[in-house]
């Protein structure tokens, strides 16, 4: 009887824990990308680079040795990475989206001279830079990062270590075009103001920072006011940050003078496109007369916009206000005083 019972108990622990796995395995698979709609984001790329710079691809692009095994990606970042037509796959398609923003916002690629990838993980990003002929640099606070993305970009990339806090080891003014993908959205928000104006300092004037940060939506209901939640905290740099859109406003405002931002496919990160003006640093932000109706709405219309006056005017007016204060206003923040006090 009493064999019978740990049996049946020891059975139904084995049952939970197979349809556990299999739901983790459903889970993985599902963040997988085929190799045949990976082979359709290489093409969008490699037109791109041809069209709009007269570019081709870089072998190292379609290389599969560049995709990291299992046990660094374990280390680095999420598991999917390690599949190649994932690892390849996102980075073609990312790298096409980041590319098409800066053109939209009249950012010229081919005239710069730096880029920086903050947090290069395993060198997902910065692979799609190669066909630039400007100088490639990259920052990760993971030795593991590092030694993995020295063996395959080392020839072609700046590679360093660097702190969890700032300051970044360049110079002032050094770079055209920094990238913080998958950072800010695990960087603490007590850090974030701190690394905002790092990335600023090192930014050159009329430069450009790209990054992403988690939906706004999910930010829940008790925290909204607040602005700002955090999960898994204890899990170090693995934690989750997410920001309402006024809060991000708020922060983002005190470092930078316009802010774009893009709203990806709901519960997808919003990736947010955030430049100085091209002006003097001293030139007054412009801020726009439009009464939003909600702070979402205020951040999709400042988007659109900046994408429809892309063509006719020259960069400097090409976001003719700014974003953040557009937010900031229909959340009636005052962050008007904190902006203006930068100058
Ligand atoms: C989720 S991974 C994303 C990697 C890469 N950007 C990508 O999209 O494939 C985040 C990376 O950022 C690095 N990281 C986090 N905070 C950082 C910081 N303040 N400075 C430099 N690297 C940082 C982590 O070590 C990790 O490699």
């Amino acid at each position: 009887m009493g064999t019978h019972k740990t049996n049946s108990a020891l059975g139904r622990v084995k049952h939970l824990a197979e349809k556990l796995l299999l739901r983790r395995k459903r889970r993985e698979k599902r963040r997988l990308m085929s190799a045949a709609e990976a082979e359709g984001h290489r093409r969008v790329l490699a037109d791109l680079y041809r069209s709009a710079y007269g570019l081709e691809m870089h072998p190292l692009q379609s290389d599969r040795t560049v995709v990291p095994p299992r046990e660094v990606v374990n280390r680095v970042q999420g598991r999917s990475k390690a599949d190649p037509s994932t690892f390849l796959g996102t980075g073609y398609r990312d790298a096409t989206w980041l590319l098409e923003r800066l053109r939209a916002l009249g950012y010229d690629v081919l005239s710069m001279e730096r880029v920086l990838d903050l947090g290069f993980g395993t060198g997902r990003f910065l692979l799609h830079f190669l066909p630039f002929p400007m100088e490639r640099h990259g920052c990760d606070v993971n030795p593991v990062a590092l030694e993995w993305t020295s063996k395959i970009l080392g020839d072609f990339a700046d590679l360093r270590l660097t702190q969890r806090q700032p300051p970044l080891p360049y110079a002032a003014g050094f770079f055209d075009l920094v990238i913080a993908w998958s950072v800010l959205t695990h960087t603490p928000i007590v850090d974030q103001p701190g690394w905002l104006a790092e990335i600023g300092r090192v930014l050159k004037p009329g430069g450009c920072l790209i990054a992403t940060v988690h939906d706004f939506s999910r930010v829940p209901k008790p925290h909204r006011a607040a602005g700002w939640y955090e999960t898994g905290v204890e899990r170090g740099w693995h934690m989750n940050a997410y920001l309402t859109a006024a809060k991000l406003a708020e922060v983002w405002s005190r470092a930078f003078d316009t802010i774009s931002v893009t709203r990806e496919p709901p519960g997808q990160a919003h990736v947010i496109a955030c430049s100085k003006p091209r002006e003097a640093r001293q030139a007054r932000p412009r801020v726009g007369a439009v009464t939003w109706p909600s702070p979402m709405r205020a951040v999709s219309a400042a988007s659109d916009r900046s994408q429809a006056s892309r063509s006719s005017s020259p960069p400097a007016t090409q976001i003719p206000f700014t974003a953040a204060m557009q937010i900031a206003r229909a959340a009636s923040m005052p962050v008007s005083i904190a902006w203006k006090s930068r100058r």
